[in-house]
């Protein structure tokens, strides 16, 4: 079971996966997706949601079965039901193995934003003024960029056997250094990673 992450990091990783997958190295046959994040009130064809993110870059170009990945539903009628849902998912399939991340300005992991306690379960989140600002590259405008959530919690992501955080790019080493060195607190979301017992960082602070 593998945890996967949307956003500008991971675009190299998937794009490798793809090209070892059509190599006949990396087999995607057996294995299932689960997703970090989706946005409320888009549509999985919309070209911002994060289903059809995965789709463009992963899932279309390599051999995994569809219905063997998931996003948790942003268009879901009842959301508390779907953020259930979706941790009954993980719970079923016996917990995330490797669990890919990247990590915003503000230290957020999924969309797990700072606040004023670390949230467990998969949960519906108000996305913070730094993270529609920095996602609102994607859009025409900000005015447009979903302002909620879907995140799957804390609990998957510090269950998971394996975390592997990317970060990309020198405006993150500040966030980095917080997260890595600073004190443990939900107001640099990130920071809980500290206690996990298994965690690469591979990072890129050009
Ligand atoms: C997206 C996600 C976010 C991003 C973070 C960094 O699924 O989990 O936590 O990893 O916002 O985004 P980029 O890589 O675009 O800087």
């Amino acid at each position: 079971m593998l945890g996967l992450a949307t956003g500008s990091t991971p675009i190299g990783t998937y794009e490798k996966l793809v090209k070892q997958n059509v190599e006949g190295k990396v087999d995607f046959a057996h294995v299932i997706t689960i997703n970090l994040d989706e946005y409320v009130g888009i549509e999985k064809n919309n070209e911002q949601s994060y289903r059809y993110f995965m789709n463009t870059h992963l899932f279309n170009h390599v051999n995994v079965s569809m219905q063997n990945t998931y996003v948790p539903n942003g268009k879901a009628d009842d959301l508390s039901i779907e953020c259930q849902r979706y941790d009954d998912k993980i719970n079923k399939v016996g917990g995330i193995d490797l669990q890919l991340l990247g990590i915003g300005h503000n230290g957020h992991i999924g969309f797990n934003e700072p606040g004023e306690y670390f949230e467990g379960n998969t949960h519906v989140v108000s996305l913070g003024k730094t993270t529609l600002e920095a996602n609102s590259r994607f859009f025409a405008s900000i005015e447009e960029v979903p302002t909620q959530a879907i995140t799957v919690g804390m609990q998957a992501i510090m269950q998971a056997k394996k975390v592997l955080l990317l970060v990309n790019g020198v405006d993150k080493e500040f966030i980095l250094n917080k997260a890595l060195y600073g004190p443990i607190t939900p107001k640099v979301p990130a920071s809980i990673l500290q206690l996990h017992p298994d965690l690469t960082v591979i990072c890129c602070l050009e």
